[in-house]
């Protein structure tokens, strides 16, 4: 697998205009990036940025789902509707979604099993262990190889205080013994500075960007360092 750089917008930028002009400098920008795939999660609202004639190596990715088909669930949003609006990954279980909307492993997990169900790439959002088998619960064989696992400790998210390269590679390694085939990546104050030594120091196949996101420059350059160094 190619490292995979993924932006999550959270709930920015605050107008369709300046999502549409971050977007667009983005997919300019990786135009000729080979050895790096990109996803962007902008707001549901402003999906429409997202256009198909965009280079194939730059992706779109809700920040959530619910886990019904259709129907009755007022705000809600499914993995089908994600599906035929050109959405391919989705992040799950987010720890500012556990935090402010009180979501559990048990939703996480339900969420989980209907993105595979679609055909989406669940992200899934985790801290510990425990997070990841009640989460992954019910889940086996193939459809695991489908998952990607992000470990983003809450202490680094959005605070300029990245996790250290030895606790973040550490934690790494721990989740690679009981799930072997699931590529992992690395969230929390990712930057221009550090994103390439969690690839390369602490082994991580990718990265979940935040504020980082929503600078097209800064972005690029952690595009673009990834790019760099799995060049070479
Ligand atoms: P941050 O957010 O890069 O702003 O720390 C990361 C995340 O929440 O995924």
């Amino acid at each position: 697998m190619k490292p995979l750089i993924i932006a999550n917008w959270k709930m920015n930028p605050s107008n369709l205009a300046e999502a549409k002009q971050l977007f667009n400098s983005v997919a300019k920008g990786v135009k000729n990036i080979k050895n790096t795939d990109t996803v962007i999660c902008p707001p549901y609202i402003q999906f429409s940025v997202f256009n198909s004639r965009f280079p194939k190596n730059i992706k779109l990715g809700a920040q959530d789902v619910f886990w019904e088909e259709k129907g009755a669930f007022t705000g809600e949003i499914s993995p089908k509707m994600l599906k035929d609006i050109g959405c391919q990954y989705v992040i799950i279980g987010h720890s500012e979604r556990r935090n402010y909307q009180k979501e559990t492993d048990q939703m996480v997990n339900k969420k989980v099993k209907a993105v595979l169900k679609e055909g989406l790439k669940p992200i899934l959002c985790v801290e510990t262990l425990n997070q990841i088998r009640r989460g992954l619960k019910g889940i086996s064989g193939k459809d695991l190889k489908k998952i990607v696992f992000a470990y983003e400790p809450v202490f680094a998210i959005g605070t300029g205080h990245p996790c250290s390269l030895e606790r973040a590679g550490r934690v790494r390694l721990t989740i690679k013994k009981s799930f072997k085939n699931i590529p992992i990546l690395y969230g929390g104050s990712v930057n221009s500075q550090n994103a390439q030594l969690y690839i390369q120091k602490a082994g991580f196949q990718g990265l979940l960007v935040g504020g980082a996101s929503l600078n097209s420059k800064e972005f690029l350059k952690i595009v673009k360092s990834i790019d760099f160094m799995s060049k070479t």
